[in-house]
């Protein structure tokens, strides 16, 4: 790898402090950062290289997965410098080049530049801006751009920022994070498939006959209501993190694919996915929010009755759909997504369901095969076939598989962080994708806005409202 500079914008901030030290931390002791990098964080509040380099030693006792280790933290330590920064500052820029190419100079690396914008999306067009017009990221060697989440709010606000990005950077130089796309299971889905033939087999389409994503929380608004009161489940989960499992999933891996072929894949699957109708907004769009009920054992509030929600507040907390993709592998078969806070179990899964004979006897407990995917909290794979049982002459689903321990696996942001690094930008969001995930969404917003869509409560600790349930048993199928 080569070496070069990371600049972290927001060096003080949440993220940097539970994910990006942490990841980074991880990386080195791996052997995964390059031999030589100079990482300078960015903030207005005024602290000294120690300061930040005592809070990011507490940043990783708290967050590291793996144990600090004492013989080697401080070797790590010295790769951070603090420079105190106001984005919205000019004179801030001019400072931060010199301060730049001084450690580039004093290390003997290349001017190779990372800039990760960990900050406000409204701090973005300004930093781009004076990233070029300081010379900053005008490089010799190369430059990139790792963006963070949100990306817009809607489809107006995402191709106005993406405008932005590109008055400088190129998109092979942006970097769009999703971190689901980091998750491990989510990256072994064509691993998965394409060495095993037996699981090849079973992915011919003729075979599926449906595709169900959950993404379900037990937790509630918690402290984040103001954002989420204004964002919803429908942008907190759907436009990106759903989407994404979608585009994920449906990719056709017949052969090794190449990152431009995965990009070029993704596309066309959102291109070709219907777009919402009028009768999909009545139908096949779910707009749920939760009341008071109970979560393991214990009684929660309401969403309205939430510290920072409105009393009126319509705002989505569930959010289920079925979709359509119009492909030759794809084509009839639906994909339902759903997505919820105070569920009754925290998952984050896949779940291929296959077809059964339609003469099978179902009252001797014979039910369809599922290849089951699970991403989170669990790691796992497991297929569900029929096991008869002698003694009672019935059958009974059992679940044939394996599972990773998580603690053991690179963390999303550690993944992601390589590759940035690296310059693979496989799993990261690319404009097209994220442009037509909004394109779909944006009728949703706006039905929602208006209350041209019915709202669904469900009681918290369950698994979300009747509708959703009516939504797949409608088509002869139920949540897996
Ligand atoms: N936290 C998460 O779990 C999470 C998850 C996904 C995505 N994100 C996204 O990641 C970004 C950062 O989130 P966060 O939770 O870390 O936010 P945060 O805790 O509020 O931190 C914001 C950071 O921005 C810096 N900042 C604010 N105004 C600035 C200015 N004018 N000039 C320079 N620096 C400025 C702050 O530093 P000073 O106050 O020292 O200036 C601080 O380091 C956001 O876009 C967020 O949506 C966060």
């Amino acid at each position: 790898m080569e070496n070069m500079t990371f600049v972290l914008f927001g060096a003080t901030g949440d993220l940097a402090k539970r994910k990006i030290y942490p990841a980074l931390y991880n990386l080195y002791l791996d052997g995964k950062l390059p031999q030589s990098i100079s990482v300078i964080g960015l903030g207005r509040t005024p602290l000294s290289s120690e300061d930040l380099q005592a809070q990011i030693h507490e940043a990783l006792n708290e967050f590291s997965r793996r144990d600090v280790l004492r013989d080697n933290v401080q070797d790590f330590l010295n790769k951070f410098r603090y420079f105190i920064f106001d984005a919205m500052k000019e004179e801030s820029y001019e400072n931060l080049r010199a301060f730049m190419e001084e450690r580039e100079a004093e290390l003997g690396i290349p001017d190779n530049r990372l800039f990760y914008l960990s900050v406000a999306p409204r701090l973005i067009d300004n930093i781009v801006k004076q990233l070029d017009a300081s010379g900053i990221s005008r490089t010799g060697g190369w430059r990139r751009l790792i963006v963070e989440k949100p990306f817009g709010t809607d489809l107006a606000s995402a191709r106005e920022l993406n405008a932005s990005l590109k008055e400088v950077f190129v998109e092979e130089e942006i970097y769009r994070i999703d971190h689901y796309l980091g998750k491990p299971m989510v990256q072994n889905i064509e691993s998965l498939i394409r060495p095993n033939p037996i699981l090849q087999a079973l992915w011919d389409h003729k075979q599926i006959s449906n595709v169900q994503i959950t993404a379900s929380e037990t937790v509630g608004v918690g402290s984040r209501a103001s954002y989420y009161d204004k964002a919803g489940a429908i942008r907190d989960m759907v436009q990106n993190h759903l989407l994404q499992l979608v585009m994920m999933t449906a990719v056709h891996h017949e052969r090794k694919l190449t990152s431009d072929q995965i990009e070029q894949k993704k596309r066309e699957i959102m291109e070709s996915i219907n777009p919402v109708s009028d009768e999909d907004l009545q139908n096949n769009i779910i707009r749920g929010q939760y009341q008071a009920g109970v979560v393991s054992g214990k009684a929660v509030k309401g969403y309205q009755d939430e510290d920072g929600v409105e009393d009126d507040s319509t705002n989505d907390t569930f959010f289920a759909a079925k979709l359509c993709i119009n492909n030759e592998h794809w084509s009839g078969i639906p994909f339902y997504i759903r997505t919820g806070k105070r569920m009754d179990q925290k998952s984050t899964r896949i779940v291929i369901e296959f077809k059964q004979d339609s003469d099978a006897e179902k009252d001797v407990g014979i039910v369809s095969n599922l290849l089951v995917i699970e991403i989170n909290p669990n790691e796992s794979v497991s297929l569900r076939v029929n096991v008869a049982d002698h003694s009672s002459e019935k059958f009974e689903p059992t679940y044939i598989g394996f599972s990773k321990h998580p603690g053991h696996q690179p963390e999303a942001y550690e993944r992601l962080l390589y590759d940035g690094m690296i310059g693979d930008s496989t799993f990261f969001a690319h404009w097209h994708e994220v442009e037509l995930s909004w394109e779909w969404v944006q009728p949703i917003l706006d039905a929602f806005a208006n209350d041209e869509a019915p709202l669904h409560t469900y009681p918290a600790g369950s698994t979300g409202p009747d509708a959703s349930h009516e939504l797949i048993e409608r088509d002869g199928f139920e949540w897996n």
